[in-house]
């Protein structure tokens, strides 16, 4: 697990520099299934219930699971990618928001507030606590911030499978849920909205986005719990 994260992490690290205005959602996509397939991994998404690339890349409104394709990224724009891979026969998953060129004071707070509430869900991932208690620590901290909290998909356990047991939601009542043990991997992932909770999905059958049409955050890591505490696996 820890080095297929490590994998994950480095493809995400590499991809930041590339993130230009200008750069269209395909070259990234190219960039990271080069740098992952050069890594003795396999993209974790590609194939997977169809889905036709190596990353999601999710531009402002767009929730999860964009569709990299020949859309330039302009100025402004905020831009989620996730990325998922399998090496030697274990998966790593994570995302990422970045801001391209200069971005709207309000997009940089729900970016931070994202990346901080997934920060609050993973401290509460620790052995003896209750799955939901991470839940809850995401959702007290996104709608205290004034931003509402995806419900449509949740974070999942990560292992020898891309998506295990137990479902990881970001929302929800303190201790509910199995107990958090040592040995079990999570892929903790808010998905943060400026607006409303509600997502629709497009035509292409892949891309969510803001039912209201709000910009919209994501930040994903493949956390191990431990008995000594929390490791991120998809951090560096
Ligand atoms: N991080 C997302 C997830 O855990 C990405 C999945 S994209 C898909 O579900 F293409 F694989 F579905
Ligand atoms: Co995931």
């Amino acid at each position: 697990m820890a080095e297929s994260c490590r994998i994950v992490a480095e493809v995400l690290e590499g991809i930041k520099k590339n993130i230009t205005v200008g750069v269209t959602t395909k070259e990234i996509d190219a960039y990271a299934e080069s740098f992952i397939i050069s890594s003795g991994a396999q993209p974790a998404f590609k194939g997977y219930r169809g889905y036709p690339a190596s990353v999601c890349t999710s531009i402002n409104e767009q929730v999860v699971h964009g569709i990299p394709s020949s859309r330039k990224l302009k100025d402004g724009d905020i831009v989620s990618l996730d990325i998922g891979v399998l090496y030697k026969g274990f998966y790593g998953d994570a995302a990422v928001t970045l801001p391209v060129g200069s971005v709207s004071s309000q997009a940089r707070k729900l970016m931070s507030v994202t990346e901080k509430s997934l920060a609050a869900g993973m401290e509460k991932a620790v052995a003896g606590n209750r799955l939901s208690d991470i839940s809850s620590a995401i959702q007290g901290c996104v709608e205290s911030e004034g931003f509402s909290i995806v419900r449509n998909f949740v974070g999942h356990g990560i292992g020898r499978e891309l998506h295990e047991e137990p479902q990881v939601p970001n929302f929800g009542k303190p201790g509910e849920g199995p107990e958090l043990r040592p040995g079990m991997t999570l892929a903790i992932e808010p998905m943060v909205n400026m607006g409303g909770w509600e997502v629709i999905i497009l035509n292409d059958g892949w891309t969510a986005v803001t039912k209201d049409r709000s910009l919209s955050a994501h930040f994903e890591h493949t956390v191990a719990i431990t008995k000594n505490g929390l490791t991120i696996l998809t951090k560096l």
